[in-house]
């Protein structure tokens, strides 16, 4: 941890662990720095990157909040900090336009990661961390996951082990609401909608207007090289012949006769202790990149239940199949 401080403030980025993905970090308030997140991950400057702090209080040095704007962020840190909730808010001059994509507000989160936060505490100057991987690929679940993604481009990986939500974190844009505070859902995460319903009103925004109040959320995003679609019913789906086949699998075996019912070549369970939407989420990106490392022709996915956390694990698998989808 005392090498990667070092490295950050002498202005390299180093990849650290959070408890959603490994995330690629850079001191946020050194521009030249935050422009090597960029160049590593090979991500368009379009696409803003989240700051996380180490204490609540630290969103005063990056946010510029009105008093009734204040109150709401102070009910949602309270109920949700630390842990994996993004909030989109007015910035304060100090943050680099180029951290933001020249947006007049910044995407904030303090992780539940005691690497994460010990650092961010050290360095005391927010820092920028999208997550660890080549743009557009599957996110790094793990330290071996971010070598693989990002090996031989970047000085320090700080193994801080698999992390356990799995999935990115909820990132929502809060505003104050004329009745009640207003959450926009800008991406789907371990935080579900239900639990935000109770501080206040939860907000899709409109496919047509999500480029601009959501930069970033790309149709293809977590991709495997290898093509990929999800399948409804995967029992229903039939193969060719001269093509060999890897299942991402939700329901596992539980079905009579349901994994053997075509050879797959491989499977990979999402939730071995059956149908866990936790579970499922940490495996998630894992299994995947093990189809994808396998050498199978095709991936197929099976969706899982659409609720709770489940919605945020769909958009993932929507969103890894897209590329495939549109060839
Ligand atoms: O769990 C996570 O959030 C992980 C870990 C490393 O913290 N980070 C992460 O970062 O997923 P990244 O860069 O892969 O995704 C951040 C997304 C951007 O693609 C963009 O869609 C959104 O956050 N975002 C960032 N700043 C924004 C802003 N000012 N307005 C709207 N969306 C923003
Ligand atoms: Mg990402």
């Amino acid at each position: 941890m005392a090498i990667a401080v070092t490295k950050l403030k002498a202005g390299e980025v180093v990849a650290l662990p959070t408890e959603t993905v490994y995330g690629l970090a850079a001191n946020a308030l050194d521009e030249a720095a935050v422009a090597k997140v960029f160049e590593v991950k090979g991500r368009p400057t379009t696409d803003p990157l989240i700051v996380h702090i180490g204490r609540n209080e630290q969103i005063h040095d990056v946010c510029d909040l009105s008093p009734e704007l204040d109150e709401v962020v102070q009910k949602l840190i309270s109920e949700f900090w630390p842990g994996p909730l993004t909030l989109v808010l007015p910035k304060k001059s100090i943050i680099p336009d180029l951290v933001t994509s020249g947006q007049p507000t910044v995407a904030v989160r303090l992780s539940e990661h005691p690497v994460m936060r010990a650092i961010c505490c050290e360095m005391n100057t927010p820092i920028a961390a999208p997550s660890a991987n080549r743009f557009g690929c599957i996110s790094p679940t793990s330290a071996t996951a971010v070598e693989k993604e990002l090996g031989g481009r970047i000085g320090l990986i700080l193994d801080g082990g698999a992390c356990n939500a799995g999935i990115e974190s909820t990132i929502i844009r809060v505003e104050v609401g004329e009745k009640r505070p207003e959450f926009h859902l800008l991406r789907s995460g371990p935080i579900v909608k239900e639990e935000l319903q109770k501080i206040g009103k939860v907000i899709r925004p409109k496919k047509v207007r999500n480029a601009e109040e959501a930069p970033g959320q790309l149709e293809s995003h977590y991709a495997p090289e290898t093509p990929m679609y999800v399948f409804e019913k995967p029992e229903d789906f039939v193969p060719d012949p001269e093509l060999s086949y890897g299942l991402l699998s939700y329901r596992g075996s539980e079905k009579e006769g349901y994994i053997n019912l075509h050879d797959w070549d491989e499977v990979e369970e999402l939730s071995p202790g059956k149908g866990k939407l936790p579970e499922a989420a940490v495996r998630l990106f894992y299994a995947l990149r093990q189809l994808d490392e396998s050498g199978v022709d095709v991936i197929i996915a099976e969706p899982v239940a659409e609720a709770g956390m489940g919605v945020a694990i769909n958009d993932r698998l929507r969103r890894a199949s897209a590329k495939t989808r549109k060839q």
